[in-house]
């Protein structure tokens, strides 16, 4: 109402309400390389398409003369009482999106009170994102690394530096095929770029320490301005590798040996355990699509399971993500949380993807959006037009409260 209030007295909202003139404020706010990196998904985009098609394909049906002179949006997840039931997807290199990055949105999440999944690819550490931003509610999104020790001293650090939630993203052990990047001649973590969470790790340190010592198989692309002096201020920081000039081979063994360790695409689900192993906290798997591998994530007993497809960016000629959740929530059977994302723009596409039984709602790009448009203020904004859009949604659908959402507010259309 508030919202309704302002544009009632002319005010305009921070950035737009309208989903596609908030993409577009975003790409004009922002670098065509970085846009590309935001906006691309895997071959010829067919899976963010279909995810968006999955969303039109389910209808809202609205029941009448429901009292929802009070609604309830907030949802408990993980011993946190959440105000809506939203959470900040992991995104990469946010330094690509805005100057403030990961910062930005961790401020967002600390007044909104929205749950931010700090990426392994992040821009800042996170343990200069809980000093920014000490009462953000966190979780860490990890990339299983090659390397046991890094994947440990990951967790132990999530885990020191106040993360709630362990996020274990499964889809992405190779990276996708992304066209405009590949046509652009664009890895940003090749030049230094989203590599914040390893150059600030000790075992990462060690291991380019070790790389040092042998000769590169091929050199790394040449970092960033930017990308060296985070490279730079990271070999300040551990002693004992090469420095103190411009020709220090440092910052290339760093990105070399990050190429090296970014990923384990060797691994199963026995090995989840290592994990578990490591640390108390609340596990989630993040990019599960099939009912099959819900039933294995229950077996391996995480605490969460998370259906996604990366926003289309990994598998061209997927499944809209949608279409995946009402199976997957039928396997799990209400014994852990299914959370989603993939594809949300508005306040109804939550509303569907609870009512098909998700706990929470992941968004990403939208709120990259907000971030490139606005900073701080632009993500905030982002998640109240959500917010009360869902809140209208929930009122005009005869919902008052959103753990009471289920199929029968929705029909499907066919094909
Ligand atoms: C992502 N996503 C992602 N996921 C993850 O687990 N770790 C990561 O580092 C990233 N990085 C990333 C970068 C960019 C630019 C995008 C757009 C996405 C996937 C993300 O968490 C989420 O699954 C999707 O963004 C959801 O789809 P929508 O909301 O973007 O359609």
């Amino acid at each position: 109402t508030r919202i309704y209030r302002e544009g009632v007295y002319g005010r305009k909202p921070a950035v737009p309400v309208d989903p596609e003139r908030l993409r577009r404020a975003a790409r004009s706010a922002m670098s065509r390389r970085g846009w590309n990196y935001l906006q691309g998904s895997a071959g010829t985009e067919s899976t963010a398409s279909a995810n968006r098609a999955a969303f039109e394909r389910y209808r809202i049906v609205p029941s009448m003369l429901r009292d929802v002179s009070s609604r309830r949006l907030g949802v408990e997840l993980f011993g946190r009482e959440l105000p809506i039931p939203l959470l900040l997807a992991p995104i990469g290199v946010l330094e690509l999106v805005h100057p403030q990055g990961d910062l930005a949105v961790a401020h967002a999440a600390a007044d909104s009170g929205v749950p931010v999944m700090l990426s392994t690819q992040a821009s800042w550490s996170m343990e200069r994102v809980a000093e920014a931003a000490p009462r953000a509610p966190r979780w860490f999104q990890l990339y299983w690394s090659s390397d046991d020790e890094l994947v440990t001293s990951m967790v132990h650090r999530a885990e020191r530096s106040g993360c709630e939630a362990i996020v274990v993203t499964l889809d992405t052990h190779v990276l996708g095929w992304r066209p405009r990047d590949l046509d652009a001649g664009f890895l940003p973590f090749a030049h230094g770029q989203g590599i914040a969470q390893y150059t600030a790790d000790p075992v990462f340190a060690s291991l380019v320490r070790r790389r040092l010592k042998h000769p590169m198989s091929s050199p790394a692309p040449r970092p960033t301005p930017q990308a060296l002096r985070a490279l730079w201020s990271m070999s300040r920081n551990h002693p004992g590798s090469l420095l103190g000039n411009l020709r220090s081979p440092y910052p290339r063994a760093a990105v070399e040996t990050f190429l090296e360790v970014f990923s384990r695409s060797s691994l199963t689900w026995h090995e989840l355990d290592f994990v578990r192993q490591r640390t108390n906290l609340p596990i989630v798997l993040k990019g599960l699509q099939r009912p099959d591998d819900a039933r294995r994530a229950l077996d391996a007993g995480v605490d969460g399971v998370v259906v996604s497809n990366h926003g289309g960016r990994q598998i061209d000629g997927a499944l809209g993500a949608l279409e995946a959740l009402p199976g997957i929530v039928a396997e799990v059977d209400g014994r852990i949380p299914v959370l989603f994302d993939s594809g949300v723009r508005t306040g109804a596409d939550v509303f569907k993807a609870l009512a098909l039984g998700a706990t929470a709602v992941g968004i990403g790009r939208p709120y990259a959006y907000g971030l490139a448009a606005a900073g701080a203020r632009g993500v905030r904004s982002v998640l109240e037009h959500l917010g009360a859009e869902l809140d209208i949604t929930m009122a005009l659908a005869g919902s008052a409260d959103v753990a009471e959402l289920g199929p029968a507010a929705l029909t499907r259309l066919d094909g």
